[in-house]
């Protein structure tokens, strides 16, 4: 959905530089088109097996893709109040939420049950007793998965890998049918499903697949010990191409994987996919400011900082950067840098790219996921604004903030 026509770049049918002068940078573009094929790709690939695809909220969380997302059919995945707040505003359907987290307070869950979400996938003991309180106390009954951690290495970046003993998630595999056989002393509860997530930006889908097996054996032997299990929650996680020239795994293959060992168990899939969704159908366009050189070091300064995208600075995260006016220019080695005072403000160190110069407008790719929802107003910068593109048409979803909002709430 992105791709340049001559020398300009476009997102769909609007070229991005006109749209950069009339919003301003920096700015975030999504793809509705692109959200939308790879919401589609999941639920196609699913077929006939009954599947709910719950998109991740925490991955970009605004209301009007939220709102594109619930009127495509989406369940929703969220790891707070706040998110199925959102959820709420956006006209998703609270009967198609899951509740995931490993620290989930008395009154998100009161909230949640009070909105009637489909189910919890509980990380400890103490949260299954805190759910049946509070279901009992509302005279409701509540659906629960217990968020087993399999043990089982994703091969990705350490701080978002979430599958192995050492990491604070989930109920160790071994010790989970103890676990729901105790759970029986919860009369307001109900044990529906199993669920996993071992971790994002996964490449290789096949430590995934690992975990479905021993999750379904584990089902498996739930179900003869005669509990109610209905569905398999198998997470997030696969992952998007963020270098130029990187194949990123095809959902739809992947999909066919888990479907194809589901198939013969009469089990409802549930999956909760955020960054394969919006990762690739967003960008964020900057401004450059300044060309400098410092030593032997060029740096290209721009109005976009590690405010607005944190990912290269905390995970060393790559995104390439393009221009949205192609030159025939050769390429240079620089580092990308924002205004933001401190050496880890980049977004991209010692890269070949195209030789841009002050006035020159830029897209950061693939930021569509973790991108604006871990933007801050460090520095007091103002969050950037964000826009969805439908076609030819654009529109503003989330305004530019003011200094005004800056202060918001605070007192002398
Ligand atoms: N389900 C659970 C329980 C999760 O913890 C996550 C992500 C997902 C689903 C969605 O995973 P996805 O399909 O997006 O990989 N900020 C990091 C990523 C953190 C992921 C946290 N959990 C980044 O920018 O790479």
């Amino acid at each position: 959905m992105f791709a340049y026509s001559q020398n300009d770049y476009y997102c769909e049918q609007v070229p991005l530089a006109d749209l950069a002068h009339q919003a301003g940078t920096p700015a975030y573009v999504y793809s509705s088109q692109a959200i939308l094929q790879n919401y589609a790709a999941y639920t196609q690939a699913f077929g006939a097996l009954p599947h709910t695809v719950c998109y991740a909220v925490k991955a970009n969380s605004s209301l009007a893709i939220l709102a594109l997302l619930a009127k495509a059919g989406a369940g929703f995945d969220i790891v707070s109040g706040g998110e199925l707040y959102r959820v709420l505003q956006a006209g998703g359907d609270p009967s198609k939420v899951v509740f995931s987290g490993v620290g989930k307070t008395a009154a998100e869950v009161e909230y949640a049950l009070e909105s009637g979400i489909h189910t919890f996938n509980c990380e400890s003991e103490a949260e299954l007793a805190l759910l049946d309180a509070k279901a009992a106390r509302l005279g409701k009954t509540a659906g629960f998965s217990i968020r087993v951690n399999p043990d089982v290495d994703a091969v990705t970046h350490p701080y978002i890998s979430t599958g192995l003993s050492r990491h604070k998630f989930g109920i160790a595999i071994a010790g989970a049918a103890a676990v729901y056989e105790r759970a029986r002393q919860f009369r307001n509860l109900v044990a529906e499903g199993v669920s996993c997530h071992i971790g994002s930006q996964i490449l290789d889908p096949s430590p995934i697949l690992e975990a479905v097996d021993k999750v379904l054996a584990l089902a498996n032997t739930l179900r003869a010990q005669g509990h109610p299990i209905r569905h398999l929650d198998l997470g997030g996680g696969l992952g998007v191409a963020y270098h130029a020239g990187e194949k990123s795994p095809e959902i739809r293959a992947f999909v066919e994987m888990l479907s194809s060992r589901l198939q013969a168990s009469g089990l409802t899939a549930m999956i909760e996919p955020g960054r394969s969704i919006v990762g690739p159908a967003g960008v964020l366009l900057t401004r450059v400011l300044y060309r400098k050189r410092n030593g032997d070091k060029e740096f290209l300064v721009v109005d976009a900082a590690m405010n607005d995208l944190i990912r290269p600075s905390l995970y060393r995260a790559h995104h390439e950067i393009l221009p949205l006016r192609k030159n025939s220019l050769p390429l240079v080695t620089m580092d990308v840098v924002g205004p933001v005072c401190e050496t880890g403000d980049f977004l991209a160190r010692d890269r070949a790219m195209a030789n841009a110069m002050p006035g020159d407008f830029l897209a950061v790719s693939t930021a569509g996921a973790y991108g604006f929802v871990l933007s801050s107003n460090y520095n007091s910068r103002p969050r950037a604004p964000e826009v969805l593109v439908e076609g030819a048409t654009w529109r503003i979803i989330r305004q530019r903030e003011q200094y005004q909002d800056l202060v918001r709430g605070e007192t002398l």
